[in-house]
C-alpha cells in the first residue's frame, strides 16, 4: 500500500493504478471505523484498485466547530486500510490541498440549503470544494460515500452533474447504506466524543426515528410525529435537536405530509460534545 502526501507522487501512483484497471476512491477524514471499511469493501466490488483519501478538511468546519478536536490517527487508519488490501492512501497536507493564495470556492444551491446547511453555514461549500478537488486529483472511475450523510451525497451528486466532472456517469457516485452499531446507532467518528452514559443514551436517536417513521407510514400527521421525535430525544438524554424533518429523498424538498415517492427522515441532535446526524427511508404503503 502506497501512502502519499503530495501531488506529484499522487499523480504517478494514480497513473500506474489506472493502467491496471478501474480505480475507486473512498474520500474520508480519517478516524476510520467499520462504516468506512464497509465503503472500502464495497469499493473493491466496483474497481480493480481502491484509493482512500484521508484529509480533515478545514473548509467544512465552521467557527466554534470541532476542527481541532477531530480525531487524527493516520498510523492506525493506514494499518486498517492495509488490512483491507487498499492500494493507495492519499493523505495530503493542508498546504498541498490549499496552497498559499488558494481562492476558489464551490457553492451548490438548493440541496445545500436547510438541514445541516442551515445549522452549519458554509459546511457544504467546504465539502463540495474538497470533493471536487479530490475527484480531479485522483480521477476515479467510481467514488463511494456513506448514506449517513444523505444531504452531503445529494450535494456531491449535484456538483458532479453541474460541473461535468470526469467521473464516467452520475451512477459512478455510489451511496452505501449506513453502518450501525448493535443498538442501531449509526457509526460515526464523532461517537468517540460520547461518554459511556451518553453513548447509551444516543441509541434513543435511531429508536425515536423508527417510532416516527412507523407513525408517518401508518398515516399519522407528519408534524405530530416530528414533534414526538424531538420530545423523545430530549427525554432520552439529548441536549437539543438541530432539526428533525421529512424530505423528498432525491430533491430534498421539505414535506409537511407524506407523498407517494421515496422520502427520507433526517435528524441532527446534540448530546454531550457530539452533534449526531442520522437519516432513514420512509415509504408510504399505498
Ligand atoms: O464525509 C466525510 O468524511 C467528508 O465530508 C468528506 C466527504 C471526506 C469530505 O471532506
Amino acid at each position: 500500500m502506497q501512502i502519499v502526501h503530495s501531488l506529484d507522487p499522487l499523480r504517478s501512483a494514480v497513473n500506474a493504478l489506472r493502467q491496471a484497471g478501474p480505480l475507486a476512491l473512498v474520500p474520508t477524514m480519517g478516524a476510520l471505523h467499520e462504516g468506512h471499511l464497509t465503503l472500502v469493501r464495497e469499493a473493491r466490488r466496483h474497481a480493480r484498485s481502491v484509493a482512500v483519501s484521508i484529509f480533515v478538511n478545514p473548509r467544512q468546519f465552521g467557527a466554534g466547530e470541532d476542527l481541532d478536536a477531530y480525531p487524527r490517527q493516520l498510523e492506525r487508519d493506514c494499518a486498517l486500510l492495509a488490512g483491507e488490501g487498499v492500494e493507495l492512501v492519499w493523505a495530503p497536507t493542508a498546504e498541498a490541498m490549499y496552497p498559499q493564495g488558494y481562492a476558489t470556492n464551490i457553492s451548490v444551491s438548493g440541496v445545500s440549503e436547510g438541514l445541516c446547511g442551515g445549522s452549519r453555514p458554509g459546511h457544504f461549500d467546504g465539502v463540495a470544494t474538497v470533493v471536487c478537488k479530490l475527484f480531479n486529483q485522483v480521477r476515479p472511475d467510481v467514488a463511494l460515500f456513506g448514506e449517513k450523510d444523505w444531504q452531503q451525497l445529494a450535494v456531491i451528486r449535484r456538483m458532479a452533474r453541474d460541473l461535468d466532472l470526469t467521473l464516467p456517469h452520475v451512477d459512478a457516485i455510489i451511496g452505501v447504506q449506513t453502518a450501525r452499531e448493535e443498538d442501531g446507532l449509526a457509526r460515526s467518528s464523532r461517537n468517540a466524543y460520547l461518554t459511556p452514559e451518553q453513548r447509551g443514551q444516543a441509541a434513543s436517536l435511531p429508536a425515536a426515528m423508527r417510532k416516527a417513521i412507523t407513525a408517518i407510514e401508518g398515516g399519522g400527521a407528519v408534524d405530530a410525529a416530528l414533534a414526538t421525535l424531538a420530545d423523545d430525544l430530549l427525554a432520552g438524554g439529548f441536549a437539543s435537536v438541530d432539526y428533525a424533518e421529512l424530505r423528498d429523498a432525491q430533491a430534498l424538498a421539505k414535506l409537511d405530509s407524506a407523498i407517494d415517492r421515496p422520502m427520507r427522515l433526517l435528524v441532527a441532535a446534540r448530546i454531550g460534545k457530539a452533534r449526531l446526524i442520522d437519516n432513514m427511508a420512509v415509504v408510504t404503503r399505498t
